[in-house]
């Protein structure tokens, strides 16, 4: 990929920041090899509407890496919403990649895979990541510690020379979507079946510590999906994805989630899955 044929352009959103790290893992290689590359953090209100534009403007002149934590087996819904705006059949090129907190990384990759293709667009390649679990940031032993690891930064950027080389070579061919299905269909139908919104009953509830809150706003600035209001104390509305951003940010530790009893079945549920590889590239 050529600075002159083709733009690099990177969209993620990050709640806990392991996506985003990886997102910079991938504009530094980019760079390094001599590729323009535009940032877009879907977490920011502005940052949807200026990617969605830069796409039309670029045509098919861009290669779009694309990236999303995994939760409760799935891309999350600002990462899927994203897809569904892109513009139709514009021959561009790109690769979705995801995190995932060592439970299982699902079929998020296969479903941004498929609704990227949906788009006309060709993916040329995919990751998934291990990384620290994020609902286990205050645990001592959190599944994922210390992912991404230097080590799982080299095969990253490896994973981006690999696919430079494709664009610069014109190869057209793109990974079949069947590569990103590497889990049983009866699994992968399980998993389909039980949504981010259907678990929202299973997740730790958040109460706030009036108290303490001194409605600073901070838990609104961080949340991803703009989902908390103030009336006057923070409510959290439909749109909630459950990062838990707001409980960790609170510089007063006013909004309180019990997560002892969801670790515990996090933890089991990996042992049950002992999903591998931690990290995998498809090129
Ligand atoms: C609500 C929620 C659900 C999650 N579900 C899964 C899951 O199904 N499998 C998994 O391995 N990790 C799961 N995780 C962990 C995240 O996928 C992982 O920590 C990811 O790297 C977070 O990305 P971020 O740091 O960019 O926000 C979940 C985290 C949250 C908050």
């Amino acid at each position: 990929m050529t600075a002159q044929a083709k733009k690099g352009m990177i969209v993620y959103c990050s709640p806990a920041g392991a996506t985003r790290h990886v997102a910079q893992v991938i504009e530094k290689k980019l760079t390094e090899l001599g590729t323009e590359v535009s940032v877009f953090d879907l977490g920011k209100k502005e940052d949807e509407a200026g990617a969605i534009s830069e796409i039309q403007n670029a045509k098919d002149n861009f290669c779009l890496f694309v990236g999303s934590p995994v939760y409760v087996s799935h891309a999350i819904p600002p990462v899927m919403n994203f897809i569904s705006k892109l513009p139709e059949n514009t021959g561009a090129s790109a690769v979705p990649f995801v995190t995932w907190g060592g439970v299982t990384s699902g079929i998020a990759l296969w479903e941004m895979g498929k609704a990227l293709t949906e788009k006309g667009i060709n993916m040329i390649g995919a990751t998934k990541i291990l990384a620290t679990h994020s609902m286990m940031w205050r645990s001592e032993n959190p599944l994922g510690n210390g992912h991404p690891s230097p080590e799982d930064d080299k095969i990253i950027q490896d994973m981006v020379r690999h696919v430079c080389e494709n664009l610069s070579a014109d190869f057209t061919k793109g990974i079949p979507l069947s590569e990103l299905a590497y889990y049983p269909e009866e699994a992968r139908v399980q998993m389909a079946n039980i949504t981010l919104k259907a678990a929202k009953g299973i997740m730790p509830k958040r109460e706030v510590d009036e108290k303490l809150c001194t409605k600073c706003e901070v838990c609104s600035d961080v949340c991803p999906t703009d989902s908390v209001r103030f009336s006057p104390f923070p409510e959290f509305g439909d749109n909630c994805i459950f990062c838990y951003n707001c409980v960790r940010n609170c510089p007063e530790e006013a909004i309180k989630a019990d997560f002892s009893l969801v670790e515990e079945r996090i933890r089991d549920r990996a042992k049950q899955l002992s999903e591998k590889p931690f990290i995998q590239i498809f090129v």
